[in-house]
Formats: C-alpha cells, sequence, structure tokens
C-alpha cells in the first residue's frame, strides 16, 4: 500500500482579515489585529504536531497597494506580535526566521525586531518558523537569478538544485502542504518555487476564526492524499474499501486520536484507518459467531 509521509513544511496564507471585520462592522484593521490568536494557536498545534517547518504568508509583495493606513496598522500589528510572542516561541524551541526582499519601506521597527528574533532563536531547531514579508515568490526567483548571475556562475552550472541553493534560506525544504483560509482558491504569488507539488486545503474561515480543529483536519486531508510527484499510480483503491462505513451502531462522533494519544495527526489518521477495520472485521467475525450459534440445532 502506498503510504504518505508526514507534512514537513506547512504553509498559511492567512487570508481574509479584512471580511472578517467588515463583517462586523469594524474597520478592516481590527481584523488584523484579530489574527493573532489564529497564529498563536497555528503555532502552537504545529509544535504538538511534530511539525518542523511552518511559513506564514503575512505580507505580500502586492500588499504594498492598499491604502497607506491600512499597510502601517498592518505591519505595526506584526511588529507587536513578534515582540509580544517572541520569548514564549524561544522558550518552546522555535526558530524564527524572515523571508521577503529587503526595502526601506519595512518600518524600522519592525525589521528590528524581525533580526532580533531571528538572531536570539538562532540556535533552537525544534520548529523553524518562517515569517515572510514583503515576500513574492516572483521576486523571489529573480533575486535568487541576480545572485547567480552576480556569482558568474557559469550557464552550464545553472541546475535546479544550485538555482534552489540561491534561494532565500536555501535549506528550507519545499512545502508540503498550503492553507490558505477564506475561500479563495488562489497562491498570491507565495512562494512559486517551493510550492511546486505542494498539496493544497482551502478553509472556508476568516483566518482569525482558524483554530486548532480547522488546522487537524488540514492534516488529516493532507494524510488521505497521494503524492505522486509526476509518478504512475502504484494502485487504485476499491472505492468501498477506500472509504469504509461504520457498522449499525457505530456512529456519532468520536474523540480524535491525535488528541486521544497525543500522535502527530498524520500517523493518528493511518493508525486510525488500521484500527477501524480491525474493528470491522472483529464485528463481523463475532456478527458470524453468534449467527452459528443461534441456529436451531438438529
Ligand atoms: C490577510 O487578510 C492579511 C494580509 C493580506 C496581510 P486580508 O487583509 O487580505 O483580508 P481580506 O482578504 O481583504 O478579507
Ligand atoms: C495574500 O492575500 C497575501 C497574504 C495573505 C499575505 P491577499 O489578500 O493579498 O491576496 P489576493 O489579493 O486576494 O490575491
Ligand atoms: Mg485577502
Amino acid at each position: 500500500m502506498e503510504t504518505q509521509s508526514a507534512a514537513r513544511h506547512i504553509a498559511c496564507i492567512m487570508d481574509g482579515n479584512g471580511r472578517w471585520a467588515q463583517q462586523r462592522g469594524l474597520p478592516r484593521t481590527f481584523g488584523h489585529k484579530a489574527a493573532e490568536h489564529a497564529i498563536e494557536t497555528v503555532i502552537r498545534t504545529a509544535l504538538e504536531e511534530g511539525i518542523p517547518w511552518l511559513t506564514l504568508f503575512a505580507f505580500s509583495t502586492e500588499n504594498w497597494s492598499r491604502p497607506q493606513e491600512e499597510i502601517d496598522s498592518l505591519l505595526d500589528t506584526g511588529c507587536q506580535i513578534l515582540r509580544r510572542r517572541v520569548h514564549d516561541w524561544h522558550r518552546a524551541g522555535i526558530r524564527v526566521r524572515g523571508m521577503g526582499e529587503e526595502t526601506p519601506r519595512i518600518p524600522d521597527a519592525l525589521r528590528q525586531e524581525l533580526q532580533y528574533a531571528q538572531q536570539l532563536t538562532q540556535h533552537n531547531r525544534t520548529m523553524t518558523l518562517t515569517v515572510a514579508v514583503n515576500h513574492g515568490g516572483r521576486s523571489e526567483i529573480v533575486c535568487a537569478a541576480r545572485t547567480l548571475i552576480e556569482e558568474r556562475v557559469p550557464a552550464e552550472e545553472v541546475t535546479e538544485e544550485s538555482f534552489a541553493q540561491h534561494l532565500q534560506n536555501p535549506d528550507m525544504p519545499d512545502v508540503d502542504l498550503v492553507i490558505r483560509t477564506s475561500g479563495e482558491y488562489r497562491l498570491s504569488n507565495f512562494a512559486l518555487w517551493r510550492c511546486a507539488y505542494a498539496e493544497f486545503v482551502f478553509p472556508e474561515v476568516q483566518w482569525p476564526d482558524f483554530r486548532a480543529e480547522h488546522f487537524r483536519q488540514a492534516l488529516e486531508l493532507y494524510a488521505q492524499r497521494r503524492r505522486r510527484f509526476g509518478g504512475a499510480t502504484a494502485s487504485i483503491p476499491h472505492p468501498r474499501s477506500a472509504q469504509p462505513q461504520p457498522p449499525v451502531g457505530l456512529t456519532g462522533s468520536l474523540p480524535s486520536l491525535s488528541n486521544v494519544l497525543s500522535l502527530p495527526g498524520g500517523i493518528a489518521t493511518r493508525l486510525g484507518g488500521h484500527l477501524l477495520s480491525g474493528l470491522y472485521d472483529t464485528a463481523r467475525y463475532a456478527k458470524s459467531q453468534l449467527e452459528v450459534r443461534s441456529e436451531p440445532r438438529m
């Protein structure tokens, strides 16, 4: 049977802050402030699930086209979140990194806060939290091309591997799973190179309402995906065996295995599948035994 390895790198396109606020009759900036709770929740849940790389898309190269007042509020909110949380993250073993093109448009306070966070947490290895500010997938690729040219790398030495080594944060693995909230189904210029074979989950909730259960649901959906990277399908599961229906009497919601056993979501989902099919076999056997016993004796 094909098995799906656990996600190493999860990226969140944190979308829907503005609509979240507008739906409540509030200014859009309130939505950016309300994003902090979801950010904390995702980081904590990713730690619990043993995810080694988490990337949060916070501000794109295109977001400069917003009204200056909103830009100021967004970047200031980001700066305050970093300032408030960085020591907790450090204690949790998180390495903080920035990702995005340097520009004087980024306020000094935010730049300094990011630099401080990176320096403080540089030796941590439990999880790498990358915060994408002034990030654009195309700009990232152009910067890598520029560096290759500046280093006078001969054309025949430019390969996918050497190119990737010239991206910012070259040790960062490809993105396995992109979660974009708010029901928008697009990349919006996020990490184009590293998302070449990413899986996607698009929860409908606005980012400020994103919670641990949404994150775990996304992990469970990811665990059911079969990534082929261009290869052939090894086997096609029978439609009925792929989605076993619970036997009569075994309905209602059960606590999630990852909650009960504190297992990473991917492992818990696969384990759950095995346990459930074992349970069905046992139920079928018990039923057949009862039928044998209840047959009239001669
Ligand atoms: C995401 O929320 C925050 C950033 C883009 C930085 P939005 O501000 O895009 O919220 P919507 O999409 O307008 O609701
Ligand atoms: C993507 O959201 C960028 C971030 C979440 C930082 P946008 O709201 O800017 O994307 P579009 O404009 O809807 O594509
Ligand atoms: Mg948006």
